[in-house]
């Protein structure tokens, strides 16, 4: 019989995600051997404070060291698993474990967003796998779909909620008609939101995400840099409430966007070439969308991912996008998938990024509009409203108006235009003196 030697892995991380996947790998031990064709051995943890209390985790104290790039280094490691989080010490990690030629399993989509390109370059230069199914929406198997099952076709969107802790406060917001702040408050006490939620409520997060996301559905390279970002902390009662009066819901979405720009030369682009060429965007940002769209019903933490591709037609993923043990699912997916690698001495296909599109800038995505504003109630103040729309080139689709002695609410939606037309037609409205305030701007997507 053909004697099996262990694939050696060296774990960076012992934290939430860390001490799951020790976990997973104690008791699925038996089964992941028999999936992999050899058993899994863990040969190091790296980490802050080794003496931490970690509970009951089945392991060796002696393997805790906080030498991790000596632990990366070592001969006897194969395979490097990475759940610290960060960008550095973990890209000096991550590439010279790579370019040694060990293979990397990662949940890190801060690194992957900022910088994935070195981590790409150093493992084709060490001939290694990386992996990191885990870095965008925890245990839903998202990124092999994406990197390997819709190969053979052409995705020409994706549109996600991305960020649990965003989704659970809006979805709150939905449910009882709470502010943003006493939502926020009840997510922490929960535990869905960080002490400091800043990465998540300013949407940071989710546009590591999103940059990953269309950097594998369009074979191209887009950092986080590249996505427009903007986070939920404006988002009040009264915008709630104007869209469940619409038929809508608000969600904090990711949306990432292959093509030329849409619906032929649109109203405040200039009508400039480059607004017809084959181009990538990407953005984060909260949004109406009708309580009928397949997004709407995502409630809770949960995330949800929706791929529009030209032959597979419309699809979605749907699960838990974070904690501990379904994060450290997807981990052992790859790591399974790595190490049977190894033994087959093959790796998997690299990163795709030939298609080198370009970044389209924000001014240039279609998108309707939903404002909301305070106005002085007087004759002429409708038709010096609609004028500024006129002089953009923007189209109204509703106007709804509701006064309160002197003053009134008018809440206008638009048809779709070009976010930079809309944007100058709400700088124009601010100093508009029939206009109080303008009281909400948010987009509508998804008809
Ligand atoms: N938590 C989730 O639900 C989730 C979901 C998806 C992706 N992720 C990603 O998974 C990664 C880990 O998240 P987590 O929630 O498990 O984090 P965590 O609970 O804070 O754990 C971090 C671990 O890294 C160790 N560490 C931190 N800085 C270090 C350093 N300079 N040198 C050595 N070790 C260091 C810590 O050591 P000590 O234990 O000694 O302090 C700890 O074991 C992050 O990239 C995160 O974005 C997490």
């Amino acid at each position: 019989m053909k004697t099996v030697e262990a694939v050696r892995v060296a774990l960076l991380g012992c934290g939430v995600v860390g001490t799951e996947v020790v976990r997973l790998l104690h008791e699925q031990s038996d089964d992941l051997t028999a999936r992999i064709g050899a058993p899994l051995r863990l040969v190091g943890i790296g980490v802050r404070r080794p003496g931490r209390d970690r509970g009951d985790l089945p392991v060796d104290p002696a393997l805790f060291t906080t030498d991790v790039l000596g632990l990366v280094k070592r001969d006897d490691v194969d395979v490097v698993v990475e759940v610290v989080g960060g960008i550095e010490p973990a890209r000096t990690w991550l590439v010279e474990a790579l370019r040694r030629g060990r293979s990397v399993v990662t949940a890190n989509k801060a690194l992957l967003a900022e910088d994935g390109p070195s981590l790409h370059d150093a493992a084709a230069e060490g001939g290694a796998d990386l992996y990191y199914e885990a870095s965008v929406a925890g245990a839903i198997p998202l990124l092999r779909p994406l990197r390997e099952s819709l190969h053979g076709d052409r995705i020409t969107r994706v549109t996600g909620i991305v960020n649990g802790t965003t989704n659970y406060i809006l979805s709150a917001m939905d449910a009882t008609g709470a502010g943003f702040a006493e939502a926020l408050e009840q997510a922490t006490a929960l535990g869905y939101a960080e002490a400091d939620p800043t990465a998540d409520i300013e949407g940071f997060d989710a546009a590591a995400k999103a940059a990953i996301l269309a950097s594998l559905a369009f074979h191209t390279r887009v950092r986080a840099s590249d996505v427009h970002r903007e986070g939920i902390t404006e988002v009040t009662a009264s915008d709630v409430a104007s869209a469940k009066a619409m038929g809508c819901t608000i969600k904090l979405l990711c949306i990432a966007r292959r093509g030329p720009a849409q619906g032929g030369p649109a109203p405040g682009s200039g009508q400039d070439p480059a607004a017809q060429q084959d181009a990538v965007s990407v953005r984060v940002h909260p949004a109406m969308i009708p309580r009928t769209h397949p997004l709407a019903g995502v409630g809770d933490a949960f995330n949800a991912v929706f791929v529009e591709a030209a032959a597979a037609g419309q699809l979605m993923f749907y699960g838990r996008g974070a904690g501990g043990a379904p994060t450290a699912s997807a981990v052992l997916g790859d790591l399974v998938a790595v190490a049977r690698n190894r033994l087959a001495g093959v790796r998997s296909a690299s990163e795709s990024a030939y298609a080198d599109l370009r970044i389209r800038p924000i001014g240039e995505a279609l998108t309707r509009y939903h404002i909301s504003l305070d106005v002085f109630d007087r004759a002429g103040v409708l038709a010096a409203v609609a004028g500024v729309f006129a002089r953009h080139g923007v189209s109204i689709a509703t106007v709804n108006q509701s006064g309160r002695g002197d003053q009134a609410v008018l809440v206008i939606v638009t048809h779709t235009a070009t976010d930079a037309a809309l944007a100058a037609t709400v700088a124009e409205l601010r100093g508009l003196d029939v206009v109080r305030a303008v009281a909400s701007v948010l987009r509508v997507e998804g008809e």
